[in-house]
């Protein structure tokens, strides 16, 4: 990496570890799709993957009364999910753990929920569900969000902000995948606008903004900020040809 692309690295690390979740989601969809994973026991063993800072995390551990693994690979999350558990006096129910999603520190067959919001496409749906199925025990349930095509034929510049996600297809697309995982799609809906808005691009432009106050003057920063702040704009302006939704599926 050259010197401005470890500049711009800085900089998005700076914006996404302050915010308080790292993509769209709230609350009421957490507990929406929660309420979709019937015959859950008392206390389920829950596997959060790619928890991020953990805004889902503290749902689910109020939500339920169960144990929670939370798994990340970017230490930082990692670090501060800790933090925040230590101080709520959860780190008893709740763990915070760095690692891989592709080899989670689960045995095979134990857990009750998977959760994953908007981090499964860094495996991939294929290679992801296969592996969340392995994980379950019969009858668990799996809930997570995933970035999906509304339209036929979406803009460039959409494909183009999707280019790392080669996969990404539509809702149909991932049922499919649900499917031909050995999974039983249970329901799925989509994540409304205000969970895109509200609870991550108003927190990431508001610190976009602080930032760029930080850094007046300095080109090379302002522009990596730009580059931040254009993700949401695009948003703005082509929210109808994509977006998230969020999926359940049930072990058989
Ligand atoms: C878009 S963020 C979503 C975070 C959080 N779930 C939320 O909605 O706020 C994706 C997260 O996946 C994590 N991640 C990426 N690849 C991973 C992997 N192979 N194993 C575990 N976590 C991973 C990233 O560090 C990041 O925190």
């Amino acid at each position: 990496m050259d010197d401005t692309g470890a500049r711009a690295e800085e900089l998005f690390l700076e914006v996404f570890e302050s915010l308080p979740r790292q993509g769209p989601g709230r609350r009421a969809c957490t507990a929406r799709a929660l309420a979709l994973c019937a015959g859950l026991p008392e206390a389920p063993l829950v596997l959060d993957l790619g928890c991020g800072a953990g805004a889902q995390t503290l749902h689910l551990a109020e939500l339920t009364a169960g144990r929670i693994v939370a798994l990340d690979l970017h230490r930082p999350n990692v670090a501060r999910l800790g933090a925040t558990l230590a101080a709520r006096g959860l780190e008893r129910r709740v763990l915070a753990a760095w690692g891989d999603m592709a080899r989670p520190p689960v045995p095979p067959g134990r857990c009750d929920l998977v959760w994953s919001e908007g981090a499964l496409y860094n495996l991939g749906l294929a290679r992801a569900l296969p592996l969340v199925r392995e994980l379950l025990r019969p009858g668990g349930h799996v809930a997570f969000t995933d970035a999906v095509w509304r339209v036929a034929d979406p803009p460039a510049e959409v494909r183009e902000a999707f280019a790392e996600y080669a996969t990404m297809g539509t809702a149909a697309d991932a049922l499919r995948e649900i499917e031909a995982s050995g999974l039983a799609p249970v329901g799925h809906f989509p994540v409304p606008d205000e969970a895109w808005w509200d609870d991550f691009y108003t927190p990431l432009l508001r610190r976009v903004g602080e930032l760029r106050a930080q850094h007046a003057g300095d080109a090379e920063a302002l522009a990596a900020l730009d580059a931040i702040a254009a993700e949401a704009e695009m948003h703005r302006r082509h929210a109808s040809s994509y977006g998230y939704d969020f999926f359940v599926a049930r072990r058989p």
